[in-house]
């Protein structure tokens, strides 16, 4: 496929990787995505801060009408790898906003559960290539069901936008290095803007709440930018985790679904083995794992659940771990319980995990070069996996 692209899209210029460059480009590729759903092309004519005119993100985008969008009882996603991570996210933002049931299933274990799917569940394949065998095997499993697909899909025509009834394009670009990044950051953009939509076509939100998020949402790729700057600013804690043979992810609720893309992201490209947990299934066994100097990284962006997580965080620093940060500003901790203490800017909740991927994005980048390795190519990996 990469033959086919147009060669100037795919120079890494002034960067050393293709990942460097597409974690770079995520401001641009987020507004994209803003826009096409806002059937709008230019800045001009969409929102930017400075302007009381935001645009509205048209149900078009998705190729459905307001009606289709009402019909909707239930969603089921099917996806892998991090689109399957996207679906978390788009999972607790629907839920939140359009209070409409979503069920996240791995793409390659769907078609072996006996599926079963309501009338009036949508189910939704969220996937970079559009060609991932297992996906698309469930995709074609749920129409065969009865259900009505809905993709959201990086490449054009490809083989999983063609079987969907519906299409939302995530405006990406070519993605190159393995581990994605800026495709991920699209689908979450994507599952917001679903959510939104979905919660204004069934009347759970005000014109009002559909404005301030809109607008909220049009404020993202500012912050996106800002929070390249964790570049550089990762490297000290990057340095600290080279070595670790096994890191700890926490979080609960969207915090928690944006740690499984950050322990992904680790340990596809540095090799060392993390794994997400749930700040509230700690106590359920993996504490167990916990030792003197174990690494353990708190992702705390959402107000309400914070106060929890940080007890949990206090839990395994009592037990030896030497824990680290990254929060959204105004998440109030003790500075001293954490080796390390990032922060990201301040958004609305539902939207955190856009930003507090940045940092967990370079740091899976900077940990993958300080130990001599190649992020793009990470061993047994491919970009798209056309086989079951
Ligand atoms: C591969 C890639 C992952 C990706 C997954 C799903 O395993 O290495 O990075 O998330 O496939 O790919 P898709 O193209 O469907 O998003």
């Amino acid at each position: 496929a990469i033959a086919e692209l147009d060669q100037s899209q795919i120079h890494k210029g002034e960067y050393l990787h293709f990942m460097e460059k597409e974690i770079f480009e995520q401001p641009k590729v987020v507004k994209d995505t803003l826009l096409y759903a806002c059937n709008q092309e230019n800045e001009e004519t969409a929102g930017n801060a400075g302007n009381s005119e935001y645009p509205e993100f048209s149900y078009e985008a998705f190729s459905m009408t307001e009606k289709d969008f009402q019909e909707i009882s239930r969603v089921r996603v099917i996806a892998c790898g991090s689109a399957y991570h996207a679906g978390w996210v788009l999972k607790s933002v629907c839920e939140s906003l359009a209070r409409v049931p979503v069920q996240v299933e791995l793409a390659s274990e769907f078609r072996y559960n006996h599926p079963i799917l309501e009338k009036g569940e949508l189910v939704i394949s969220i996937s970079q290539s559009g060609e991932t065998a297992d996906t698309l095997a469930a995709l074609k499993e749920a129409k065969k069901l009865g259900a009505k697909t809905l993709s959201i899909v990086n490449v054009k025509g490809s083989a999983i936008a063609r079987e969907s009834d519906f299409v939302f394009y995530t405006q990406a670009g070519p993605e190159i290095a393995v581990a994605t990044t800026k495709a991920y950051s699209c689908q979450l953009a994507a599952g917001y803007i679903f959510s939104l939509l979905l919660a204004k076509a069934k009347g759970k939100i005000s014109k009002e709440e559909t404005r301030s998020l809109t607008e909220e949402l049009f404020l993202l790729p500012g912050k996106i930018q800002q929070c390249l700057s964790f570049d550089q600013e990762i490297l000290p804690m990057a340095k600290e985790l080279k070595d670790a043979d096994n890191i700890f992810f926490l979080g609960r609720g969207l915090d928690w679904a944006i740690s499984m893309e950050g322990a992904l992201k680790l340990k596809e490209i540095s090799y060392i083995h993390c794994e997400s947990y749930s700040s509230g299934e700690l106590k359920h066994g993996t504490i167990s794992l916990i030792e003197k100097g174990s690494p353990v990284i708190g992702l705390l962006s959402q107000e309400e659940l914070a106060g929890k997580s940080i007890s949990n965080i206090h839990e395994v620093r009592s037990r030896g771990a030497k824990c680290f940060a990254i929060r959204m500003e105004d998440i109030a901790i003790e500075e001293e319980d954490f080796a390390h203490n990032l922060i990201v800017p301040k958004t609305h909740p539902l939207f955190a995990g856009s930003l507090l991927v940045l940092p967990l994005q370079f740091l899976s980048y900077q940990v993958s070069l300080l130990k001599g390795f190649d992020p793009d190519k990470p061993r047994n990996l491919a970009k798209s996996v056309t086989v079951e």
